[in-house]
């Protein structure tokens, strides 16, 4: 950091070295050292565990359902709903802890100040209220937003370079390895976790091209 407050480069660091914060009081103050690690240590974190499990979650769901592999294979623009519909099925992140600040009543429900609440992004993306058939994977489902990203002001920060990347290694995947399905022969793969929630190995055959 000393070194980016010096001379700025071409990186995320020197913008965060440039940015200016408001305080809650309306302050403005340029992000201390600890504020900039802090920053890049929630990227760190949130960025790497999570993109490449979901994807496995992505790709899981597809060779479960060769009918859509194979028509993503054809058409690739078909990805985009089958990444969210995976978003929705089985978010890596299902849910999320919140401090509560102040004294509040939520669908009739009291919650003091001060309680630690979990909100449970994966139960909300199988409300059968907004859901049909909402424990089924189907990517032909209208398109309508889920919570797989988390919602409000701390919807993710990444989810647009995940989408991307995610589009990107499914994509390539397909186009390389032709004939791709789950090895009948492997443990089934299963998906476990509450938090960066994903398959622990998606054991795969294909044909060499
Ligand atoms: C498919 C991959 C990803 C999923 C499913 C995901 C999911 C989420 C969710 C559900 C939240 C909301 C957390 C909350 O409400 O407390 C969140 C926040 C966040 N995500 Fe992601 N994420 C992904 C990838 C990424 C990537 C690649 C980055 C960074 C490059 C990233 C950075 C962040 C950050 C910084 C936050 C905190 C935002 C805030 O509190 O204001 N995420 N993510």
């Amino acid at each position: 950091m000393p070194a980016r407050r010096a001379q700025q480069e071409d990186d995320l660091i020197s913008v965060l070295v440039q940015a200016e914060v408001a305080d809650e009081d309306g302050t403005r103050h340029v992000l201390t050292d600890e504020e900039i690690l802090g920053f890049a240590f929630i990227l760190l974190a949130a960025g790497s565990g999570t993109t490449w499990k979901q994807m496995g979650i992505t790709m899981l769901a597809l060779l479960e359902h060769p009918e859509w592999l194979a028509r993503v294979t054809d058409d690739p623009t078909l990805l985009r709903p089958v990444i969210e519909e995976a978003l929705r099925w089985q978010p890596t992140d299902p849910a999320f802890a919140r401090y509560v600040v102040s004294d509040t009543t939520l669908a009739g429900v009291e919650i003091p100040a001060g309680a630690v609440i979990h909100t449970v992004f994966g139960a909300a993306n199988r409300d059968p209220a907004r859901w049909d058939n909402p424990d089924v994977f189907d990517p032909g489902r209208p398109l309508q937003t889920h919570l797989g990203f988390g919602g409000g002001r701390h919807i993710c920060l990444g989810m647009h370079v995940a989408r991307t990347e995610i589009t990107t290694a499914i994509a390539g995947i397909l186009q390389r390895l032709p004939d791709l399905r789950l090895d009948p022969d492997a443990p089934p793969p299963k998906i476990t976790g509450m938090y960066e929630r994903g398959p622990t190995a998606v054991p795969v055959l294909w044909d060499p091209a």
